[in-house]
């Protein structure tokens, strides 16, 4: 006996016509043809059932802030940097929490119920900090949010950078951050990412940071952060966020990069969105992509997962809160056109970003927690393709979110009088 049985569910590793029994917040059962009874049943009708979607970076403090106190003129990235610089000191806390709640309302109805936010420090108040830690107990029941300490202005560049950082830890936030390449030299980056790392292993923490988000091909701080993270024992537990730089890096130097990184089992996040609007402002033609090297570090067997990094805030007026849509970027600007490709991508969304969150019992497997979303498509090139309706998004087993699937109502001599969007009309099990 389940509590709930969703039938007919394509999965993302191809499987098709799968029920999956739901008992207690927890996966029991995921085969073909579960004949127990269940108190509810969802007929699945052959759309895609995928765990809930993972963003392994977001600025949950700024977000929805877009035109606050003003918009960024220029639309570039250290623009937004000042931008930001502007309206820090007028944030309050009730602001900032109306904002990230009505963000995670807007998460959850994409199907998005686990978020890793950078949280900035360099404002001694930290009045961001105590603002996200109350979000985040907030909606723990619907979200899991993991907080960085996030000195954005630098750790050693902001006037109490440091002491702010180590404070932000104090009050609970989860993760180490750091900004190297916006320290005020090269030598004052890999100290940071030293002192930083050196943090991470004294409190037992993980480590994520900035790291050369920059078209610079001698920003090398990541060289820098595999060795401290092997120095100090905490392999697979340090995310390189961004690392833009390697895109221009020269080929040679990559080649022994790439080996280092995975000795040191760093987890990579590129954010597409952000990385292709925001790199490459001081070339002319040719114009550089901005994206770190995802196929190469994908290949080398380095966990790759993809990030929003921004939604309507000073860097970036843009944004839905769709992982979906991050994905589709992703293929666009890493030329992820391949077969293969579209499920290496759909894992960097979902389960690669599990294993950079270090989350537990996530997953399509018995005994996984029942956190799902139903699409509005059949497979995984459908759903990145489309970005289509989340149908019923789930928590423990329960439906959090429901969305109607989006259908277009035609007037054509001869033609079908509907098109449903998540039916490929040439697929055998078009109706
Ligand atoms: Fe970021």
């Amino acid at each position: 006996m389940f509590d709930l049985i969703i039938r007919n569910a394509n999965l993302p590793d191809g499987r098709k016509g799968i029920d999956i029994g739901i008992a207690n917040g927890k996966i029991g059962a995921i085969e073909a043809g579960i004949s127990a009874e269940a108190g509810e049943t969802i007929d699945a009708t052959n759309r895609m059932v995928s765990p809930a979607f993972i963003d392994p970076h977001f600025h949950m403090d700024a977000t929805l802030s877009l035109g606050l106190p003003r918009m960024n003129v220029s639309g570039t990235l250290l623009e937004g940097i000042a931008l930001w610089g502007e309206l820090r000191p007028l944030l309050t806390k009730e602001a900032l929490i109306e904002r990230a709640l009505a963000y995670c309302d807007y998460a959850v109805s994409q199907g998005l119920l686990f978020i890793r936010s950078h949280v900035d420090t360099s404002d001694p108040r930290l009045v961001t900090v105590e603002a996200m830690l109350e979000v985040k107990e907030r909606v723990a029941p619907y979200i899991d949010l993991q907080l960085v300490a996030f000195p954005q202005d630098g750790y050693y560049r902001a006037k109490d950078g440091v002491k702010s950082l180590e404070r932000a830890l104090d009050m609970g936030v989860d993760v180490v951050g750091g900004i190297p390449h916006f320290e005020r030299t090269m030598q004052d980056g890999a100290a940071s990412v030293e002192a930083l790392c050196r943090i991470a292993a004294e409190r037992g923490l993980p480590v994520d940071m900035h790291c050369d988000e920059t078209d610079d091909p001698m920003s090398r701080h990541i060289e820098t952060l595999a060795a401290e993270t092997i120095r100090f024992g905490l392999q697979g537990r340090v995310a390189g966020s961004h690392l833009t730089s390697m895109h221009s890096m020269d080929n040679y130097y990559v080649s022994k990069l790439i080996p280092l990184m995975a000795e040191a089992e760093i987890n990579v996040i590129p954010n597409p969105l952000i990385n292709i609007m925001l790199q490459g402002r001081h070339d002319t033609y040719p114009k550089r992509r901005g994206m770190t090297r995802v196929r190469e570090l994908m290949a080398a067997g380095l966990n790759v997962s993809f990030g929003q990094d921004c939604c309507m805030d000073p860097w970036y007026s843009m944004g839905s809160g769709d992982m979906l849509e991050v994905a589709h970027m992703a293929v666009h600007v890493g030329q992820l056109s391949g077969v293969e490709d579209k499920q290496r991508v759909f894992e960097a969304i979902t389960t690669n970003s599990a294993k950079t969150l270090g989350l537990k019992d996530y997953g399509l497997t018995v005994g996984c927690n029942a956190d799902l979303v139903i699409l509005q498509a059949e497979d995984v090139l459908e759903a990145i393709r489309l970005k289509p309706a989340r149908l019923a998004v789930l928590k423990g087993g329960k439906v959090i979110s429901r969305t109607a699937p989006k259908e277009s109502e035609l007037s054509l001599p001869g033609r079908p009088a509907k098109i449903d969007f998540g039916r490929n009309p040439t697929s055998s099990t078009a109706e």
